[in-house]
């Protein structure tokens, strides 16, 4: 274990299943060598947002075809493995569940290492693929369909901050459900970046959240944006008027990318930090990227965004928090890993609560505080949300 290749480039198999994708990758150190994905996204269409029970039988049944892709796609057989690394939380539980499991069954019969890993350390780890090593500090702007983050991060695998994070809806979510209301399907982002190109993002001034001078600087609010955008929707129709769907569109994203951007600058210029990250399915949005660079680039902050394959959820960024958790000998975590729907940003992994076993290497013990609870978390589909 000790020798200083595996420290540096360990060989290491990422399962990720906490929502609606099943996700194999496989990194040599810093190297993507494999990035294999099967998603269930398309079933959950019809429902307008993604479902539990139906994501973990998806889970179940892509597994082991997407592992076995994975292995063919980097050309390297199980046993060559240093490790196997698994989303163990946070997010949905039953899909968690069964990436734990599966993580859990070959590392043991192949004999090696497991990582209970957390997932949002492993969206800002992923970058290390894309970029090369994480300064230290770094800090995060996690923004996707199950969280908005800001996160300060002075070491990827032991050390992550939560600064700040969304009090209501996530940004993908809000992005998720304008879509709705303006009749464009599921996921709405995509489709919403393609639209308000063609619109005026100052058509409308829509309402920026928790940005007045008493507001916490860093916490993120949607709900009263997505709230005005459905009744000045509403209030056209019945007007009997046409939506200007494109301008609404585009002033609907300015309002979220505009918060969303003024914040994590704020954060780093707050905290001395010269590097940001935006992970999380919605850093693909082509109008958050521009903003970001533009407000970084006149704040002398260096941006860092990986492409969008990387950006949302994937097998590749739980290997390479993986990796890194290999190379920086932390502890694995022990044969009685569990998956934990709400595990806490800080617990960047879930390091062994037994006596090592003969299967992991020698590390450090990690402290393990479940004190400071994100209160960023999946929002699973209930009538209640979907229809909100
Ligand atoms: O990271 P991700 O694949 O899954 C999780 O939610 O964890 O993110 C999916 C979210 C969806 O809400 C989707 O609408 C949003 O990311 N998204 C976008 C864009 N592409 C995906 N939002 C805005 N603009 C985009 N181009
Ligand atoms: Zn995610």
């Amino acid at each position: 274990m000790a020798d200083s290749r595996l420290r540096s480039e360990p060989l290491v198999l990422g399962i990720e299943t906490s929502c609606d994708e099943t996700g194999v990758g496989i990194v040599r150190g810093h190297t993507l060598l494999a990035d294999a994905v099967a998603s269930s996204v398309d079933e959950h269409a019809r429902f307008g947002g993604v479902v539990p029970e139906v994501a973990s039988r998806a889970h179940l049944e892509a597994m082991v075809p997407t592992i076995q892709r994975a292995l063919k796609e980097a050309g390297v057989a199980a046993s060559d493995l240093d490790g196997i690394a698994v989303t163990a939380g946070p997010g949905l539980a039953g899909a968690l569940l069964v990436g734990v499991s599966a993580a859990k069954a070959y590392a043991y019969a192949l004999g090696k290492p497991l990582y209970g890993v957390n997932h949002l350390a492993s969206h800002i780890c992923v970058d290390q693929l894309e970029h090369g090593p994480l300064p230290e500090p770094t800090m995060a702007l996690l923004v996707s369909g199950g969280h908005s983050s800001l996160l300060l991060a002075p070491d990827i695998t032991s050390d992550v901050r939560p600064l700040g994070a969304t009090i209501d809806d996530a940004a993908g979510e809000a992005f998720d459900k304008i879509a709705r209301v303006l009749n464009l399907g599921f996921p709405g982002g995509p489709v919403i970046d393609r639209i308000a190109r063609e619109g005026d993002p100052n058509a409308i001034a829509f309402p920026r959240g928790l940005t007045g001078p008493r507001d916490p600087a860093y916490d993120f609010s949607f709900s009263g944006l997505k709230t005005a955008v459905a009744r000045w929707i509403e209030a056209k129709r019945a007007a009997g008027e046409d939506v200007p769907i494109a301008d609404v569109s585009a002033s609907f994203q300015e309002a979220v990318v505009d918060v969303l951007t003024r914040k994590a600058v704020r954060a780093c210029k707050d905290n001395g930090v010269d590097h940001l990250m935006i992970g999380g399915g919605v850093a693909a949005n082509s109008r958050l990227r521009a903003m970001a660079e533009r407000r970084c680039e006149d704040a002398g902050i260096i941006l860092r965004v990986p492409r969008p394959k990387l950006c949302t959820d994937n097998g590749a960024m739980v290997a390479a928090l993986g990796a890194e958790m290999v190379a920086r000998d932390r502890s694995a975590s022990s044969w009685d890993l569990s998956a934990d729907s709400s595990l806490p940003v800080t617990d960047t992994h879930v390091p062994g609560t037994e006596p090592e076993d003969d299967h992991e290497p020698h590390g450090h013990a990690h402290a393990h505080g479940h004190a400071a609870h994100d209160h960023d978390h999946f929002h699973e589909l209930s009538k209640d949300n979907l229809y909100s």
